[in-house]
């Protein structure tokens, strides 16, 4: 069944675009990654803050080996540098763990 990993990065709104073009750099990184099924970076279109990574994974198994993993903390190495605007990328991040429970899609 899959399971549904948000992390909610708080990004200091001068630091957005750097953000995605961060996350742009890494594209297929974490694609061959056991039980990932995928991710979406959602950037706020109102003045929210909060940036969403909400992927998609087989298992919490397979989850909780990721994020152990070399290749997260790899991934994550530049995740406390400074951005261009000299202060952090992101100043919070937040954890929220779902699965789905209904919906539909065309
Ligand atoms: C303290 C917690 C975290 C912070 C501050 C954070 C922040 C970031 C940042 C800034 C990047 C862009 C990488 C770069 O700078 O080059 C990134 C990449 C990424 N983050 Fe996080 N992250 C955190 C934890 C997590 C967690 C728990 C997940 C999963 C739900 C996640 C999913 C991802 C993914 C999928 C990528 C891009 C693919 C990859 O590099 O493997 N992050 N994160």
């Amino acid at each position: 069944m899959t399971i549904i990993k948000i992390n909610a990065i708080t990004v200091p709104a001068d630091a957005g675009d750097e953000l995605a073009r961060r996350f742009a750099a890494r594209a297929g990184a974490v694609d061959g990654t056991e039980g990932f099924e995928g991710f979406e970076l959602l950037k706020p279109t109102d003045d929210r803050l909060q940036w969403l990574v909400v992927t998609r994974w087989n298992s919490q198994d397979s989850f909780d080996a990721w994020t152990k993993s070399q290749s997260f903390a790899q991934g994550h190495q530049g995740a406390s540098a400074p951005a261009q605007h000299g202060g952090p990328i992101s100043t919070g991040a937040e954890l929220w763990n779902y699965e789905v429970a209904g919906g539909s899609s065309k």
